[in-house]
């Protein structure tokens, strides 16, 4: 069997593999420690966390859908104070890289989140949360607009020397021109997609089930839409892309990385089998060596070539 390197890196991020947990559905990672093997991650993302503690939404925070789950959390979390002495000193101790998922009401919070995380032990990259649906200020507001989005992201990766990811929204007209303009920002990566505004109404009573009425919708129904926005954009925009969105099975995160991906992130299916991620990484190394391939970076981009990279392949009789 080939054996098959798993290792890449995103600018100056280095990751053991490209399989991270995505932000909002892993807490601060401690509290899956018991549940799957948190090391065998390539990274994980935390919870979004913002200047000052939020209470977030009024429940019911998530309902089940068909082919997925709606939220509205409105990204409680305890605050960037609170995350550093008692969330970060756990994180330390584990081996996947580290990355802090930010957000801010306006472009100085988020600079002054970068610059507060910055230097820390332990933290490797940053992801800006430029897509939350479920906020009135911040979030979705800077990811509809190519010109604030290329702020907040120039912004953040001025205020520190972390590697940075930002990551987009699907809720507008044209990604691709929000990717490109984000591109000149000077950060590491983006991750494609957050959630995609969404609402159940309860039927019986008229009146919508989530308490803040609209939500994001994730899971598989959505996995369509990341994959064409990864591969849109891959093919447009010159720089790492982390693919998320609907990822149940390694089938589906191969997908992401033959749409241009370099890394993906397992969403909301951790919330329904927490050892998702694992089971992802351990499908996509197998079939990487069943196809002869060297590393898992190999499975990326073939959907845009004309025919399939032979460069990594054992040539007969090797
Ligand atoms: C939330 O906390 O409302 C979800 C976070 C997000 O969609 O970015």
């Amino acid at each position: 069997m080939t054996k098959v390197n798993t290792a890449l890196s995103i600018g100056e991020l280095k990751l053991a593999n490209p399989v991270m947990v995505a932000s909002g559905t892993f807490g601060f990672g401690e509290e899956y420690a018991d549940l799957m093997d948190v090391n065998a991650l390539g990274a994980v993302v935390t919870k979004g966390v913002s200047l000052e503690a939020r209470r977030g939404n009024p429940p019911p925070r998530t309902i089940e859908t068909p082919a997925g789950m709606l939220n509205s959390v409105g990204l409680e979390n305890p605050g960037v104070e609170v995350f550093l002495r008692d969330k970060l000193p756990w994180l330390r101790k584990i081996k996947p890289a580290v990355i802090v998922n930010i957000f801010g009401s306006t472009i100085e919070e988020y600079g002054r989140l970068a610059q507060r995380l910055d230097g820390q032990e332990g933290i490797d990259a940053l992801e800006v949360n430029i897509s939350c649906p479920n906020v009135k200020q911040g979030g979705i507001a800077f990811g509809s607009d190519a010109d604030l989005a290329y702020q907040v992201s120039a912004h953040v990766a001025k205020s520190c020397h972390l590697p940075v990811l930002v990551k987009c929204s699907p809720n507008v007209t044209d990604l691709v021109a929000i990717a490109k303009r984000v591109a000149d920002a000077g950060v590491a990566g983006l991750t494609l997609i957050n959630t995609l505004r969404g609402m159940a109404i309860d039927y019986r009573t008229g009146r919508p089930m989530l308490g803040n009425g609209i939500g994001g919708l994730s899971g598989p129904a959505i996995r369509p839409v990341a994959i064409r926005a990864v591969f849109e954009v891959c093919a447009a925009v010159d720089l790492p892309v982390v693919g998320c969105g609907g990822i149940v099975q390694w089938q589906d995160a191969v997908e992401f990385m033959r749409a241009g991906a370099c890394a993906v992130q397992v969403g909301s299916a951790t919330f329904r089998n927490p050892k998702t991620a694992n089971g992802v990484l351990a499908g996509m190394t197998a079939f990487a060596a069943e196809q002869g391939l060297h590393s898992t970076q190999s499975l990326m981009v073939t959907a845009h070539a004309k025919s399939v990279p032979t460069g990594d392949r054992k040539e007969p009789g090797a």
